[in-house]
């Protein structure tokens, strides 16, 4: 007979045969600032994490790398709706960054580079006439790249899905003597209703209509792998597939048909549905957590942005 439960007679023979492994570098932690406040604010709808001040948010980072975390991912949430705080030298974003570059400075600092938290409209480009103006939006976001980059970030992150900003991006960074920040592309960006808590937590809810118009149809994934080639094409050192747990094909054929990293964003609304049954006693957070972020590397990411790496980091860290 074959016999293959061999292979996972005991915890000694399952785990030399493993093909996949949590480890705690391969996590990138996310990280919201806000402009103006003093003390960090607890967030209702992502439990466990926080709104911090950028007088503080060096604790976290110092707190992350304690349990074996490298890389975090920085969201600036300003104080009052207007574009020039996402390019300001004082903006919330860049002031994070120096914060955490100061606190922590051999961490991996990501900036996420959009409009949607600065715009009225929460919309992720410049709207002009009830419509996204995408040239108009990408030289903006470029800006942002530029400000980002100069303040410290190792990688700038564009998540708004516009044609053209990746060339854009490479192009300022290029002429503005920053030939070694890099770019963390997201690629392929769908349009998800996962992202609930995030939009309530960085204020980016669109006021009108959706996002649909530039990020991609949950119906495809040639489209996916379309926009993460255009975006190799025009510099991207590193791509995102966001979400991820429902996109687990996109990284996969991704990361078989590209030589570029393949990260993956297991955003707020997954961790939300973990976190809200485990709270009423239906899932094992623990169990769950680690099945889902497994999933997630053995579909194919080199990396991923989760809002449990915290969580997940310490647990390592203790065994
Ligand atoms: C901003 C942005 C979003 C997320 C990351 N960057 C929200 C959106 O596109 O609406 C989602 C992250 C999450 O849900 O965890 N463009």
């Amino acid at each position: 007979m074959n016999r293959l439960r061999r292979l996972r007679a005991t915890p000694a023979i399952r785990d030399l045969v493993a093909e996949t492994r949590l480890d705690a570098s391969k996590l990138v932690l996310p990280i919201f600032v806000h402009d103006d406040i003093t003390e960090r604010e607890a967030l209702s709808s992502l439990p466990g994490h926080y709104r911090w001040p950028s007088a503080e948010v060096g604790e976290i980072a110092k707190e992350a790398e304690a349990v074996g975390i490298q890389a975090v991912l920085i969201f600036g949430v300003p104080s009052s709706k207007s574009l020039d705080r996402a390019y300001a030298s004082d903006g919330p974003t860049q002031r994070a960054i120096q914060a955490i570059r100061s606190a922590s400075p051999s961490l991996a600092i990501f900036a996420d580079t959009c409009l949607c938290s600065f715009t009225e409209t929460g919309h992720c480009g410049i709207v002009r006439d009830g419509a996204i103006d995408n040239d108009e939006s990408i030289e903006m976001i470029a800006r942002v790249a530029v400000s980002q980059a100069k303040a410290g970030a190792d990688f700038v992150s564009p998540s708004d899905m516009m044609d053209g900003r990746v060339g854009a991006i490479r192009s300022a960074l290029d002429a503005e003597g920053l030939p070694t920040a890099g770019i963390l592309s997201y690629a392929a960006k769908y349009a998800s209703a996962f992202y609930g808590p995030f939009r309530d937590v960085a204020e980016s809810t669109p006021m009108f209509g959706d996002r649909r118009g530039y990020q991609l149809d949950p119906r495809s994934s040639e489209q996916g792998l379309r926009s993460i080639e255009r975006d190799i094409d025009e510099g991207a050192d590193m791509v995102l597939v966001k979400p991820a747990l429902s996109y687990l094909d996109v990284i996969a054929r991704a990361s078989e048909r590209f030589d570029v990293p393949i990260g993956a964003y297991n955003v707020s609304g997954e961790f939300a549905m973990i976190k809200a049954a485990a709270e009423r006693g239906w899932l094992d957070e623990q169990a769950a957590t680690t099945e889902a972020l497994t999933a997630i590397f053995r579909a194919g990411a080199r990396f991923v942005i989760t809002y449990h790496a915290l969580d997940i980091a310490r647990l390592m860290h203790e065994r």
